[in-house]
């Protein structure tokens, strides 16, 4: 049966992750909580278009999608902090100094990877290669890929919009 995938939701960078899990499942209906998983740990949370995206990728019934992602704890459904950190810890950036971006945002902000600051501003996450190797370490901050970022230009970054 011939199948043209959807566009994503929006050109943010961040759903080539959710593609590339797609793709290497083949597009399976199975995929479905491993491709749920990547849309969360590269955007925070799920939001109604990521389901209906997803739900249309993977050719899985909207209802079904959203059984999946309310039934299992993990799953958050609303929007975290109101910005988003994702730092890219593939081998690539790994090597380049991933880990030290990471550390000083958790030091600074006293949040892990997966945690919101308890004002709310800032969600940092971690996700595996964002397809930007060249970049290394490359961070998404709101959807924005930066390259060879350094953890004082992170700070930096983040301290635009904690200090508003
Ligand atoms: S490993 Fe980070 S972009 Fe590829």
């Amino acid at each position: 049966m011939h199948f043209t995938k959807p566009s994503p939701p929006s050109d943010d960078k961040r759903w080539r992750i959710v593609e590339a899990t797609m793709r290497r499942h083949g597009y399976d209906h199975n995929a479905l909580i491993e491709t749920l998983h990547s849309v969360q740990q590269t955007f925070g949370y799920l939001d109604t278009e990521a389901l209906q995206y997803v739900a249309k990728a993977l050719r899985v019934p909207l209802s079904k999608v959203y059984g999946v992602a309310t039934f299992y704890h993990f799953f958050t459904l609303k929007p975290q902090g109101e910005h988003t950190c994702v730092v890219c810890m593939g081998t690539a950036c790994y090597i380049k100094g991933a880990p030290h971006v990471v550390a000083a945002i958790s030091e600074k902000y006293q949040i892990q990877p997966g945690e919101t600051t308890a004002d709310g501003k800032l969600s940092l996450l971690t996700a595996r290669c964002i397809g930007a190797c060249g970049l290394a370490p490359a961070v998404v901050f709101d959807g924005e890929v930066a390259g060879k970022v350094t953890p004082e230009e992170a700070l930096q970054r983040i301290g635009r919009w904690t200090d508003q």
